[in-house]
């Protein structure tokens, strides 16, 4: 037993902001975040000038450069094969049910740098998208398209290997705005890590392999294929109000909802809605479409009426899942695609973080026993 003497008390440690809550940690000319506004600008360009009018590779150039490079899409295009190994590790990944950002994550640890920093980014962003589309494949127990390769776009050849044709020019828009929407926000919790990896000296592959990692969590990245669930329920059901009730009143979150920057509605569910809107061409897809929108004003109300003050809106998640469904993407395969897009935030800011050279490491309060 140790008596509350030797024990360090919380009372006479100094303040602590669990969750980093407005704990300002460093600088980016990246990407702002004004979540009282509710805006992003991305370089300058407000979101919705961004997301809808670049394709993937003029976005990602103006966010790792601030400027478009020319040869961007062909040196991109160029990185795409994978190496029989990472091929072989994704093989095994599948065939032992592994999920797909578990294999996304193996398969990212498996790249390799080559000390030049430029060709390693194109080779990253490159083959992210290939292992998602191969991961996709072989979980379907289907081929990886070859003829996929030959695609011009990024957008264009992540769709061809999820769905094994080419996709039409609106899909390949849509993906796009997709991408562009979630491409860099601050110093959301992934980008963090990559940062805090790349401060220690490491390589880009570690600091992507980390990111992934810390995507994965539900309140992170993985929130979109539980949104879907969510709207999917309230149409089996044919009661939206009931389904949030009946979730609020067990404690569950209703996903796709609450953000820590956000008080208003996330700009880039904005963004993403307009997207959605724009490519539901036939009954079902309006419906769909319809039905999403009651669920997000019910549980904005619902929220308001549990979670007084707390200010919970749709964030970028709620209507991702819309789109990616649209586009007819799997649900497991959500959070692999945002980290397709979400890997060029992450490289932007280790290049940031080496401009900074210096290690993070913050400091923490010990309360646990004290020496007798
Ligand atoms: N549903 C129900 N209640 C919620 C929700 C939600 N979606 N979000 C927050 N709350 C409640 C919490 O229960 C808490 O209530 P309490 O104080 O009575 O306990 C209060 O609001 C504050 O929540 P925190 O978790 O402390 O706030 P934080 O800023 O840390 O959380 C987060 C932000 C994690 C995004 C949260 O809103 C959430 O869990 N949302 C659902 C998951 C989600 O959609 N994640 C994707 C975020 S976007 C992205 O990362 C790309």
């Amino acid at each position: 037993m140790h008596t509350s003497a030797q024990l360090s008390t919380k009372e006479s440690a100094p303040r602590i902001q669990q969750g980093l809550l407005g704990v300002l940690a460093g600088e980016t000319s990246i990407s702002k975040v004004d979540g009282e506004q509710g805006r992003l600008t991305v370089r300058g360009y407000s979101l919705e000038h961004f997301a809808p009018r670049f394709s993937f590779e003029e976005a990602a150039s103006i966010v790792l450069w601030d400027r478009t490079e020319e040869t961007f899409e062909s040196r991109l295009r160029s990185e795409r094969a994978l190496d029989s190994h990472t091929v072989a590790l994704l093989q095994a990944a599948v065939a032992l049910g592994s999920s797909p950002m578990d294999a996304l994550r193996m398969g990212v640890c498996s790249l390799s740098t080559s000390g030049d920093l430029t060709k390693d980014i194109f080779s990253v962003i490159a083959k992210t998208a290939s292992i998602t589309g191969t991961i996709c494949a072989l979980s379907q127990g289907g081929q990886v398209s070859q003829a996929a390769f030959a695609e011009p776009s990024h957008a264009g050849f992540l769709l061809h290997l999820l769905k094994g044709r080419a996709s039409s020019p609106a899909a390949i828009r849509a993906l796009n705005t997709y991408w562009n929407t979630v491409m860099d926000h601050g110093f959301n919790n992934s980008t963090f890590t990559a940062r805090s990896v790349m401060s220690t000296g490491s390589d880009i592959v570690s600091a992507v392999t980390a990111a992934v990692g810390s995507l994965k969590g539900p309140l992170h990245g993985g929130a979109p294929g539980p949104a879907l669930e969510l709207i999917e329920e309230s149409k089996a059901r044919g009661n939206v109000e009931e389904v949030l009730r009946e979730k609020l009143d067990r404690g569950e979150r209703l996903m796709g909802f609450g953000h820590r920057q956000y008080k208003v509605r996330d700009p880039r569910a904005e963004v993403l809605q307009a997207a959605v809107r724009e490519l539901a061409s036939d009954d079902e897809a309006r419906e769909f479409y319809s039905l999403s929108e009651e669920v997000e004003r019910n549980a904005v109300s619902l929220l308001a009426e549990y979670k007084p003050g707390r200010k919970l809106h749709a964030n970028v998640e709620f209507y991702t899942s819309i789109l990616l469904k649209q586009l007819g993407v799997e649900p497991s395969m959500f959070t692999p695609l945002f980290a397709c897009s979400r890997v060029v935030g992450w490289l932007g800011h280790c290049l940031e973080q080496i401009e900074v050279g210096k290690l993070i490491r913050p400091d923490c309060v010990y309360v646990g026993r004290e020496a007798s």
